[in-house]
């Protein structure tokens, strides 16, 4: 058993906390938000993640995990020091480290024996450094320390399968001893440990998070071309996807990456490249093709709708993805403005994320159920790939449409079907004979 604070009760905070407390070890996740951690207190999470409500209650009924605000507390017993806070976007892209400046100024005024700080968040190359000589400028007496880089990849959604059983544990140190002892941490989730220098470990994610995005992006553009020469991009990706060189992860066209990393994090590795004087071409097309993505199921109502003054449109899912309630960088969000500017009555219909949505899209009318959503509809747009939205029936949503029009903006029904149905159904990149619909 190991004494650990965990910095943040974000996604990555909170989840460290509850999955290190489970694995056995005492942990105090510390917030500066006393709301968050007052709610935690009283057992309410404050983000929608499956499992982890209830990993959170066990744990703390066993004594292993506590919350706190204060850092004299959270510091008390600990060996090591998670920083998990938020860094969002700043201007130009460039990733906003104004938390953890106050997370290692904090803790260097407050620590009072040696301590391993391990960055989680996802920071710009050269953080770990800086946090470094952030603690040592503000403690008030010399004490050891030593900062690790351990890049967390977990997905929203699957947050706590993911943790536990990670592809490999990345960590970045000048301090071979720090590194073995957080090797040693991360030993009983049995996955590969890689030991690097900071600057590499910091990379490593940045680099992961962006070749995932360029996966997406690349099947989205092949999508594009698929929809032009009448090919189906779904079988396309499976074809590829039997490749061991390729394989099947993230090759899903629809309409883009959204959330809090992938937008955030290509933009800030392209600003990291410019600010060195270099050309990240691949990466700007990247970030073009999404933002493409979401304008072209626009394009596509308009083909076949014409006007879309006055038109209803419903839009199937909200959140940026399934199993979060999440709307950080959510599709929907660019895609309810674009319509809401052709003067479209937006509806809008999510199975966890209504409550967050209504709050970033106040003009859209929120429903209880997606066949509310349809009740009159001119259009329903899927936008999130939520498993409830397969098995809808869909006689009865085309029943209650003005016009039945579909553009699946994540390929969850079959084409033929839903034409056979007699919906004017359009997907992403499902071309036939030389066209769509
Ligand atoms: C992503 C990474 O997958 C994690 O490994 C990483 O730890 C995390 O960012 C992070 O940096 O914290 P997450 O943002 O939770 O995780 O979500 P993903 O499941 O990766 O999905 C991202 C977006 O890509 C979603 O909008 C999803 O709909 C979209 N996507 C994903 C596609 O459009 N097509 C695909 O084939 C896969």
């Amino acid at each position: 058993m190991k004494n650990i604070c965990v910095i943040g009760v974000g996604y990555v905070g909170l989840v460290t906390a509850a999955c290190f407390a489970d694995l056995g070890n005492r942990v105090v996740a510390l917030d500066i938000s006393e709301e968050r951690i007052e709610k935690l207190k009283q057992g309410i999470m404050p983000i929608y993640e499956p499992g982890l409500g209830e990993m959170v209650e066990r744990n703390v009924n066993a004594g292993r995990l506590s919350f706190t605000t204060s850092y004299k507390e959270g510091l008390k017993d600990a060996e090591f020091v998670f920083i998990c806070v938020g860094t969002p976007e700043g201007v130009d892209g460039e990733a906003d480290l104004r938390y953890v400046r106050m997370a290692a100024e904090e803790i260097a005024r407050t620590m009072d024996h040696p301590m391993i700080l391990i960055n989680k968040s996802t920071v710009p190359v050269g953080t770990g450094d800086w946090v470094a000589e952030i603690v040592r400028q503000n403690q008030p007496k010399p004490i050891e320390f030593s900062v690790v880089s351990c890049p967390e990849f977990l997905r929203e959604g699957s947050a706590i399968s993911d943790f536990l059983n990670p592809d490999r544990t990345i960590l970045g140190s000048e301090d071979p001893d720090a590194a073995s002892r957080v090797a040693e941490l991360h030993l009983p989730l049995r996955a590969p440990i890689m030991v690097t220098d900071l600057r590499t470990a910091e990379m490593i994610k940045y680099a992961s998070n962006a070749f995932l995005a360029t996966r997406i992006s690349f099947i989205n553009e092949i999508a594009n071309i698929c929809e032009a020469l009448g090919a189906d991009v779904k079988e396309v990706a499976q074809g590829m996807g039997y490749d061991k060189r390729i394989g099947h992860h993230f090759l899903e066209a629809g309409v883009g990456y959204g959330g809090s990393c992938f937008p955030k994090d290509v933009k800030a590795l392209a600003y990291m490249a410019q600010v060195q004087g270099r050309h990240p071409q691949l990466l700007q097309a990247v970030m073009d093709i999404n933002a493409y993505q979401r304008r072209h199921v626009v394009l596509k109502l308009r083909d076949i709708l014409g006007s879309l003054e006055g038109k209803i449109v419903g839009l199937m899912g909200l959140a940026f993805k399934p199993n979060t309630d999440d709307m950080r960088e959510a599709p929907s969000i660019t895609i309810a403005e674009l319509l809401l500017d052709e003067g479209a009555i937006v509806r809008g219909y999510d199975p966890v994320a209504m409550e967050n949505a209504a709050r970033v899209m106040p003009q859209v009318e929120m429903v209880e159920t997606p066949y509310k959503l349809a009740e009159g509809a001119d259009a329903i747009i899927v936008v999130t790939d939520w498993n409830e939205f397969k098995q809808l029936d869909m006689e009865r949503i085309r029943d209650s449409m003005r016009q039945p029009v579909l553009i699946d903006g994540r390929n969850i029904y079959d084409p033929k079907r839903m034409r056979e149905l007699g919906f004017r159904y359009r997907g992403v990149g499902r071309g036939y004979n030389g066209g769509e619909d």
